[in-house]
């Protein structure tokens, strides 16, 4: 496997692919890699010759200061995780490195509505931030395939949008949540979990899956099922931010009694914010 934490040996390395005609799949990160992650990686390696996985905690997304702060840094566990499952490249760049012109001076990408709703309206900015460094991170490593989890499930569409915009020749594949057994969606932010508070961690998932199994048994109140869930959540010690349910391929809410549906939650617990959703 080969670690750079340089542009140019990453933009050669990947041009003397492409030059062969060899086929690139692509998973970008943030590093703190779980098993969500790495099903994904698994994804990207039975879908083209070469595997490359860029971990990079990208300070344009972070509406907050402290949550960058916080976020962690795993970086040498995170090698031998990829190393054992035979990836070509890792790309870790430093922040200087990746944002040469300084990070304030980086001109952001806008990709309208679809970033501007949910997490959008929750973290202004942060939809900006992912576009821009996903759009250099495409324009550096060229893929044909890039791998991207349905845990971020608006992000994914973020991205569909950015590849549709800019006419971009890369496949997007998107892959379903990797849970604990507790059914709990896998994320890096787990770890900032107390002990109690990861126990009860959970109840986002018992009230998505309440959700789904109301609306397939044909409720058809949205408002009141979106209710229903914020104080149950509330009830378990949880402060939602929103609840709702919603078509899939716009994320707006739901016209026509057949529009596919997905439920949509993100809520803090203690100083962890977490979110989840499921198809209907
Ligand atoms: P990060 O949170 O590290 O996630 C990297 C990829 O892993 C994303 O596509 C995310 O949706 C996926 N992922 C996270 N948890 C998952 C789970 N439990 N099951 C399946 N997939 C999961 O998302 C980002 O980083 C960044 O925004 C990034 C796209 C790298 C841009 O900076």
């Amino acid at each position: 496997m080969h670690f750079f934490t340089g542009i140019q040996e990453t933009q050669d390395l990947c041009q003397k692919w492409r030059d062969k005609v060899e086929s690139i799949a692509f998973v970008p990160t943030m590093g703190c890699l779980h098993e969500g992650h790495l099903s994904l990686v698994e994804k990207a390696k039975s879908l083209a010759q070469h595997v490359v996985v860029s971990i990079f905690v990208n300070p344009l997304q972070f509406d907050d200061v402290n949550d960058l702060a916080k976020y962690p840094h795993t970086l040498e566990d995170d090698r031998l995780k990829l190393e054992e499952l035979g990836i070509d490249l890792l790309f870790a760049p430093d922040v200087d490195a990746f944002y040469p012109e300084g990070e304030h001076a980086v001109k952001q990408t806008d990709l309208g509505q679809i970033t501007a709703i949910l997490e959008g309206a929750q973290r202004p900015g942060h939809f900006a931030g992912v576009a821009t460094v996903v759009e250099r991170l495409f324009g550096l490593i060229q893929p044909n395939i890039a791998i991207f989890g349905e845990k971020d499930f608006q992000q994914l569409m973020v991205i569909q949008k950015l590849v549709k915009e800019f006419s971009l020749d890369i496949e997007i594949v998107g892959m379903p949540i990797f849970r604990e057994e507790d059914g709990l969606a896998m994320s890096s932010r787990n770890l900032r979990l107390t002990e109690a508070e990861r126990e009860k961690a959970a109840e986002i998932y018992q009230q998505l899956a309440l959700l789904r199994k109301e609306i397939l048994a044909g409720a058809n109140n949205f408002a009141v099922l979106e209710q229903l869930a914020i104080e149950n959540l509330i009830k378990a010690g949880f402060e939602p931010e929103y609840v709702v349910i919603r078509e899939t391929s716009t994320l707006l809410p739901p016209v026509n009694h057949s529009d596919d549906k997905v439920i949509l939650i993100a809520a803090k617990l203690g100083e962890t914010r977490l979110i989840d959703n499921i198809r209907v």
